[in-house]
């Protein structure tokens, strides 16, 4: 079915990807509330994705029909933190609104509680205007804990901060393993 954005499907992203990814990378309504400025140049974005992408522990890139169309991450935190990871997740600007993330959001949580028993929690930091990013979190069963205020720099400038999270022992993530 032409408008079917049902088959999601995880795997690594690849530079050999590049054409796919810098349609998201090069997307200044992407970029908007990422760590990460623009990218004009796929040689730049080849070197991001080199540099921070392939070495990181659970990165994927978040396919339709095998396609890249957006990457979703859980980064792991360590010592005294190691019982929590935070969740990141950027999608192709024509794929908004269907849904896709909502899914893959679910997968991730679904798959990394398994693979790391150790994980308590996993959590997310939105910008307070990301208002998409948000809803995905709340469709996805995580719990809204309150607002960071400035807690990071965006763009060099500080950012009041949504904090969500999702924990191990929430009844929630047993509907999220059969989904
Ligand atoms: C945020 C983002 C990941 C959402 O992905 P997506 O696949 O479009 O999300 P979904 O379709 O699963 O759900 C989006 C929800 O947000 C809602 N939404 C989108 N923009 C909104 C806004 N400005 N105000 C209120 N709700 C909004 C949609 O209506 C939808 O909710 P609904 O199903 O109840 O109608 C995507 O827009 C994106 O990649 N943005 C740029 C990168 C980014 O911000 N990453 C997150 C950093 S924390």
């Amino acid at each position: 079915m032409e408008n079917d954005y049902s088959d999601i499907t995880f795997r690594l992203l690849d530079l050999s990807d590049a054409d796919d990814f810098m349609e998201w990378y090069s997307d200044e309504k992407v970029s908007e509330f990422c760590s990460w400025n623009t990218f004009t140049s796929k040689q730049a974005a080849m070197q991001y994705v080199a540099d921070n992408v392939i070495p990181h522990p659970w990165y994927k890139a978040i396919c339709l029909k095998n396609k890249p169309i957006g990457s979703i991450s859980v980064t792991p935190f360590s010592g005294y933190d190691i019982c929590r990871a935070e969740l990141g997740y950027v999608l192709g600007s024509k794929y908004w609104g269907k849904g896709i993330v909502t899914t893959a959001v679910k997968m991730a949580a679904a798959s990394v509680f398994v693979e790391w028993p150790h994980l308590e929690r996993l959590e997310a930091v939105v910008a307070v205007e990301n208002m998409g990013s948000q809803r995905v979190l709340e469709k996805a069963g995580f719990t809204r804990e309150g607002v960071l205020r400035k807690y990071y720099l965006l763009k060099g400038k500080p950012k009041d901060a949504v904090i969500f999270s999702l924990l191990s022992t929430d009844p929630q993530v047993n509907y999220l393993m059969y989904d």
